[in-house]
C-alpha cells in the first residue's frame, strides 16, 4: 500500500539510453565531475540556447546516473516537485514527485530555469542542498534521506532576473555556479553543423549571423540568437529552404517585433549569405 517507487524499473527509465552529442568548450566537464563528486549542488548560469541541458545530459550519461529534468514555472508549487495525494477509486494514493523520486532513486535531479519558480516554492529544496540531505514529506509525515547519488543541478538565466524574479540569497548560496556562454565561433559553426547537418561553411555563415546580433543584446535586443536557433535555422536549409528564407524565419522572427530591429537583421543575414 502507498509504497514508494524506488524499484529498479523506475532508475532505468530516467537513464540516457544513448550518449548526448556534446562538445566541450572548456574544462566544464572536468569541473562538473569534482562537483559531483563532492555531491556539490550545481548552478548553470547563461543564456537560453547556449548548451546548459544538453551538458547536463551528457554528464548524467558519462557518470551512469539517472537524469530527472523538472521545467520550472510560475505556477510550480512545492507539492508538484515534492508530491501529493492523489485521490482514487481505492481512496487516497500518495505519488512521490520529481524531487521526491530523484532523492530516492539517486538521480541528479536538474530543475531548468529556476527563476520561473516562485522563491516560496524553491525553499523546499534547502535541506537537500545542505549537509542534511534529507527532503521532509510534511503531508505524508516522512523525511527522505538522499540517496548517497542524489545530486542538485539548477539552470539560470542571469538575463531574465529581475528584482521581482530572482533567487534568494539563502538558495542561490547552496550551489557552485557554472557559466555557460555561446561557444567561440569555430566551435559553435562545428555543433550546428553537427546538430543539422549543414556544410561546414553555411554553419560559419550561421553563426555569423548570431554573432552580429549578440552584438545588439541591450542595443534594441532582450537577448542574441542562440546556438539552439542555428540548429534550427540548419535543420530547414538542409531540407531545402534557402538560407535568406530560413533565417528569417528561425533566427530572426522569433526574436523582434520592432520594424527596424528586423530590417538590421535581415540585411545582416542578406549581407552574410549575399
Ligand atoms: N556544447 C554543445 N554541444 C552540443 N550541442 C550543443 C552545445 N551547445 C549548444 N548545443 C545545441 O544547442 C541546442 C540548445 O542547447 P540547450 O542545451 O537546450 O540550451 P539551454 O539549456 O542552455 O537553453 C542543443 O539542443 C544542441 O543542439
Ligand atoms: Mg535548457
Amino acid at each position: 500500500m502507498n509504497a514508494p517507487v524506488t524499484d529498479l524499473a523506475t532508475t532505468q527509465q530516467y537513464m540516457l539510453a544513448e550518449e548526448p552529442y556534446y562538445r566541450a568548450v572548456d574544462a566544464e566537464t572536468d569541473v562538473y565531475e569534482a562537483a559531483y563528486a563532492a555531491r556539490m549542488p550545481v548552478m548553470l548560469k547563461g543564456p537560453t540556447g547556449c548548451g546548459k541541458t544538453r551538458f547536463v545530459e551528457y554528464m548524467a550519461w558519462k557518470l551512469g546516473k539517472p537524469l530527472i529534468t523538472v521545467a520550472c514555472n510560475e505556477d510550480m508549487t512545492a507539492s508538484d516537485l515534492v508530491g501529493r495525494f492523489l485521490l482514487d477509486a481505492d481512496g487516497t494514493r500518495w505519488q512521490d514527485g520529481p524531487l521526491t523520486i530523484a532523492a530516492r532513486i539517486g538521480a541528479i535531479c536538474y530543475l531548468d530555469e529556476v527563476v520561473e519558480a516562485r522563491q516560496d516554492t524553491m525553499v523546499v529544496i534547502h535541506a537537500l542542498t545542505d549537509h542534511r540531505r534529507v527532503l521532509p514529506l510534511e503531508k505524508r509525515g516522512e523525511q527522505v534521506t538522499a540517496h548517497p547519488d542524489f545530486q542538485m543541478v539548477i539552470s539560470y538565466n542571469p538575463g531574465y532576473q529581475s528584482l521581482m524574479k530572482d533567487l534568494k540569497q539563502s538558495t542561490k548560496q547552496r550551489f557552485g555556479a557554472m557559466v555557460f556562454d555561446y561557444p567561440p565561433a569555430d566551435v559553435e559553426a562545428e555543433i550546428v553543423a553537427h546538430e543539422s547537418g549543414v556544410e561546414a561553411e553555411v554553419a560559419r555563415k550561421l553563426v555569423q549571423v548570431a554573432q552580429r546580433s549578440r552584438n545588439l543584446k541591450g542595443h534594441g535586443l532582450d537577448e542574441g540568437m542562440s546556438t539552439r536557433l542555428l540548429v534550427h535555422a540548419g535543420q530547414l536549409i538542409t531540407r531545402g529552404i534557402p538560407a535568406s528564407d530560413a533565417c528569417r524565419m528561425t533566427l530572426v522572427r522569433p526574436l523582434t517585433d520592432d520594424p527596424d530591429m528586423l530590417d538590421t537583421l535581415d540585411s545582416a543575414i542578406d549581407t552574410v549569405f549575399g
